[in-house]
């Protein structure tokens, strides 16, 4: 049985004034579903001390992790340095990492195992562009980003990943898609990713333009097992509202 997961992507927004209101509201959650919160890596110490004074539920994660565990690589941070912060997750090949900062595939593997040997879930992005969508390539595309990707890590990594679909079309876009697009491109992850994982236990999570008002119904689809929240994780209200829909 895998259990649902919302995680909030805080990308390049957040103050310590909301670490603290985020600890404080979830501190009485008692939902069925993983809360986790990735803000930047500036405020993860921040975030979870907060949740550890208010007994909060909800986890941390880091939005991104250096390819190198190591060294002279100024300006980043690694896998090791983000579980000391107390971080248990983090995204990798978040499709504005890919287009903005060149990470390829290959790359994220590497920032992937990283993770996996620091002890941290990798939550591994996929996801194609309307381009790629419109040109009805998207699942030879996806397929082959999760190929490129889990082909590259150690056989042990097993169910220690999670994946998420993320069409670059709908995030930040209002543009959700549609439960039929998101249901037949997670039955596809998941029969992509088998030969290297045990896909049936792996979650796919579903993101772009999560909101309240289409979380229940994207979150209710069989192969859908959680979602990776943008805008709408800045607001506790609204992200509650998203995990309430599970
Ligand atoms: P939005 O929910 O703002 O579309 O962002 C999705 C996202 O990029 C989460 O990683």
């Amino acid at each position: 049985m895998r259990k649902q997961i919302v995680v909030g992507n805080w990308k390049l927004n957040g103050t310590k004034v909301l670490c603290h209101q985020f600890a404080s509201g979830l501190a009485g959650y008692i939902g069925s579903v993983e809360l986790v919160i990735c803000p930047p890596a500036t405020h993860i110490d921040c975030l979870v001390s907060a949740a550890s004074a208010h007994s909060s539920t909800v986890s941390v994660g880091g939005q991104n992790v250096a390819a190198q565990s190591g060294g002279a690589y100024t300006g980043e941070v690694s896998a090791g340095m983000l579980r000391e912060l107390g971080a248990c997750y983090a995204i990798v090949g978040h499709s504005e990492r890919r287009a903005l900062f060149g990470e390829t595939s290959e790359i994220v593997a590497q920032k992937a195992s990283h993770l996996l040997e620091a002890g941290i879930t990798p939550i591994i992005c996929v996801g194609e562009s309307s381009l790629v969508r419109e040109g009805g390539e998207h699942a030879k595309f996806v397929g082959r980003q999760i190929t490129e990707v889990l082909s590259r890590l150690a056989p042990s990594a097993e169910s220690a990943v999670i994946l998420a679909y993320e069409p670059i079309w709908a995030v930040g876009t209002g543009n959700t898609a549609s439960s039929e697009q998101v249901q037949s491109m997670h039955a596809h992850i998941r029969s992509v990713a088998a030969p290297f994982i045990n896909s049936v236990a792996t979650r796919v999570l579903y993101g772009g333009s999560v909101t309240p008002d289409n979380a229940a119904n994207l979150l209710a689809l069989p192969d859908v097992d959680g979602a990776l929240v943008g805008g709408a994780s800045l607001e506790l209200d609204k992200f509650l509202a998203v995990a309430g829909g599970c």
